[in-house]
């Protein structure tokens, strides 16, 4: 394990760097890393490594890493994928801080043992490893490049993190490109050891990263991951674009909660809970973090659209609607503000309609009218070319009202839409950082989410509740399983689990007498089910050893005799433990509650509508665990069946108390007792209120020893 955890911040402002495998031969990754180190301005010692010695790039060239004088926060490591272990080796003897593995050959293509190797002796030794596999690291606060990239990064304050490599090399020229101005660059590759989580603690508290846009393909160490971004997106908004949303792996799982639970699912629902966005495109995530490292905060919720079309004005209401932007409609208050300064047959009601006559003076008086009020929060500015409207003021007119906005601290987005010199406008406008697009839902896009962050951190952050467990009394349940070599719970363990657990499964006990029977329903009450109790007859229904809806003594009686002359008849030689006389469920509302450690996130529970179309349905929704109350009743305000909790068509709210209670029971199991991999309450029967829920089927699943 770790001897020492080096300070994160030396790996982005490293005092010295070396390069091991730095090369005379220009078309070496070895030389690039080097060029791009010493052309990006880093003030630090730089230090090329290799046997060959001489001088790169002007700088003399060291046999190995113990030549090296004074401390050495950062080494590079690029020489092929055999030599690692022994560059890494002498990397941590040296006291090296971080080694970046820019070799490949290690997980990627199955050579996993090697990386835990390197990865494993790192730790040992106090130091830690980026990648391996990856392209290296820019960081703006040295400045540094320790890339294999184009160089020419263009600093700024979006911080990137990608886990793929040729995706992430090309972002640097598309950064560049598109004005991104970039805080830090980090490839994580094989993430063997440091992962997102490391370096968002550090960019988190870095002031000059404002916002931080990350590509993930696959996670490690998840619920740590999690853990970390609910405390960063408290401070600065997050985005992520994930590739890989298939539902393979999960497919193969043994529950429902297991296949319904495609990791793309539970990614979103993880992320969302975490208060991360979530971009579709690597377009719109430069799009998100380029406007959410520049706009402040806004004040409240009111936004306004300032429009010179009505159509592209709807347009963007409706965008408004899909990206969670509300709309200030006091139309009295809008009148007040935007009468003076709009044409009479325009629009104060919002959208605030200049009409297609609107000259610069009415934008400019509507967008200072708005800017000056406190009733409004936030502007979305559209404008479609028309010929009363020279189009060569529309940037000048744009980029003051962009700076004014930002003095003044209230988000503004620009959308404009018309033909070259609309766009030509666009393009200048865009270099000058100024949020304008030419697609009006991607202008709402960038607002909604600043609304989304904005939200997020004005909920109170999430205290965990949890139920008190009896892990005793839990284990012992589980032992006797294990015992049997199973890793499933039979019918009897899993109600006996829920009885401690304390989701409460329909009252039930097994009569070894008629007598016994009598009296255990007279006990339950009535209506009753009774079954056979037999490990010989697997079908019980099909041999005649049910019977349901008994309502009275004299039922019971004739059922019970019943039930062992079917049993007897239908497998003569059936070993007969006794007959099981159960509460019989009455119909309510079937939910499900799963729960499961994800391989990446660990615990995470499911809640959705139950009972037998749960797969065709997929009404479902996921939390991360541990949960509150709170949160839990967001998980359950998520499904569309939810108003069926509520009450819809004259029918009373069912007991949504003891609904929350049953998922916040089951999560805590699933946290904390580490040899249940899977529960899986389908259907939980929910009553109305006061009448609380019954657990008809519960299905558990131990994990593999
Ligand atoms: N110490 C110091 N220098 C050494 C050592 C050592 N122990 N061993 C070898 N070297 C030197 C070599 O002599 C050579 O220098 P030279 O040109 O003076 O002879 C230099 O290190 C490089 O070694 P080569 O054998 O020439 O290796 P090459 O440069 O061809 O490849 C590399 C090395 C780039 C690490 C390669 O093995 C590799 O892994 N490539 C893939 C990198 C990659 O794609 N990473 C993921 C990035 S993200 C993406 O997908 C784009």
């Amino acid at each position: 394990m770790t001897n020492a955890n080096p300070d994160i911040r030396r790996l982005f402002e490293p005092r010295s760097v070396a390069v091991v495998g730095a090369s005379q031969d220009p078309e070496k990754i070895g030389h690039k890393i080097l060029q791009n180190i010493v052309s990006s301005g880093y003030r630090g010692a730089i230090h090329p490594i290799n046997p060959h010695g001489g001088e790169i790039l002007g700088l003399p060239v060291l046999p190995d890493l113990a030549a090296v004088p004074g401390e050495l926060d950062v080494v590079c490591t690029v020489v092929p994928g055999r030599f690692v272990f022994d560059s890494v080796k002498a990397a941590a003897h040296r006291g090296v801080k971080f080694d970046l593995v820019i070799s490949s050959g290690f997980s990627e293509v199955g050579n996993s043992e090697e990386e835990r190797r390197i990865v494993a002796y790192a730790l040992a030794h106090g130091m830690r490893i980026l990648g391996p596999n990856i392209f290296g690291l820019y960081s703006a606060a040295a400045p540094v490049d320790i890339t294999f990239g184009p160089g020419g990064i263009v600093p700024g304050h979006v911080a990137i993190i990608t886990q793929s490599g040729a995706l992430g090399l090309a972002m640097i020229g598309k950064t560049a490109a598109e004005h991104v101005g970039i805080s830090a660059m980090v490839s994580v590759g094989n993430k063997a050891d440091l992962n997102e989580g490391d370096l968002i603690e550090y960019l988190v508290e870095d002031e000059n990263t404002q916002s931080i846009l990350m590509y993930i393909e696959g996670v490690r160490e998840g619920a740590r991951l999690v853990e970390t971004l609910r405390q960063a997106t408290r401070k600065k908004p997050i985005v992520v674009i994930k590739s890989g949303r298939s539902r393979r792996g999960a497919a193969a799982a043994a529950s429902h909660t297991g296949s319904l639970a495609g990791s793309d699912d539970v990614f979103a629902a993880v992320m969302r809970q975490a208060g991360v966005l979530r971009a579709e495109s690597i377009k719109e995530g430069f799009n998100l973090c380029k406007f959410l490292a520049r706009t402040s905060l806004p004040k409240g919720k009111n936004t306004v659209i300032v429009t010179n079309g009505g159509g592209i004005g709807v347009l963007a209401t409706d965008a408004c609607e899909k990206y969670g932007v509300s709309l200030l409609d006091d139309t009295q208050r809008l009148h007040e503000i935007f009468s003076p300064v709009t044409p009479d047959f325009g629009s104060t009601k919002n959208p605030i309609d200049l009409t297609g006559g609107a000259t610069e003076a009415q934008y400019e008086g509507a967008l200072g009218a708005a800017a000056a009020s406190d009733s409004i929060h936030a502007v979305i500015a559209l404008y479609c070319e028309t010929a009363m409207f020279d189009a060569a003021k529309l940037a000048p007119l744009f980029a003051e009202n962009n700076t004014r906005y930002l003095q003044a601290g209230k988000p503004i987005v620009f959308s404009a839409f018309g033909g070259g010199s609309i766009d030509a406008n666009i393009g200048r406008l865009a270099e000058q950082r100024v949020p304008v697009f030419d697609d009006v839902y991607e202008a709402v896009a960038c607002l909604g989410g600043l609304y989304r962050h904005f939200r997020h951190r004005n909920t109170p952050p999430l205290v965990p509740e949890e139920v008190d467990l009896d892990l005793a009394a839990l284990d012992e349940v589980i032992r006797g399983a294990r015992a049997d070599g199973r890793t499933f719970l039979l019918a009897d363990e899993a109600q006996r689990l829920m009885r401690v657990v304390g989701v409460p499964m329909p009252r039930s006990r097994v009569a070894h007498s008629l007598e016994e029977a009598v009296a255990i329903a007279e006990e339950i009450g009535y209506p009753l089910v009774m079954k056979v109790v037999s490990r010989d007859i697997l079908h019980k229904s099909d041999a005649g050893g049910v019977a349901l809806d008994l309502d009275n003594r004299n039922e019971v009686i004739d059922a019970y005799q019943a039930i062992l002359r079917n049993a007897r008849a239908a497998v003569p030689n059936a070993r007969i433990t006794g007959i099981e006389v159960t509460e019989m469920v009455r119909r309510g509302l079937e939910l499900i509650i799963g729960a499961r450690r994800d391989p990446g996130f660990g615990p995470i529970v499911m809640f959705g509508l139950g009972g037998i179309y749960v797969e065709v349905m997929k009404d479902i929704s996921f939390r991360a665990v541990p949960l509150n109350r709170a949160e839990t009743l967001d998980m359950m305000a998520e499904i569309r069946a939810y108003p069926l909790l509520r009450g819809v068509r004259g029918e009373d709210p069912k007991d949504i108390d003891r609904v929350v209670d049953a998922v916040l029971r089951v999560a805590t199991v699933i946290r904390r007792c580490e040899s249940i991999t899977d529960i899986e309450i389908n259907p939980l029967v929910a009553y109305e209120e006061g009448q609380g829920v019954r657990a008809v089927d519960a299905r558990v699943l131990l994990a593999k020893v």
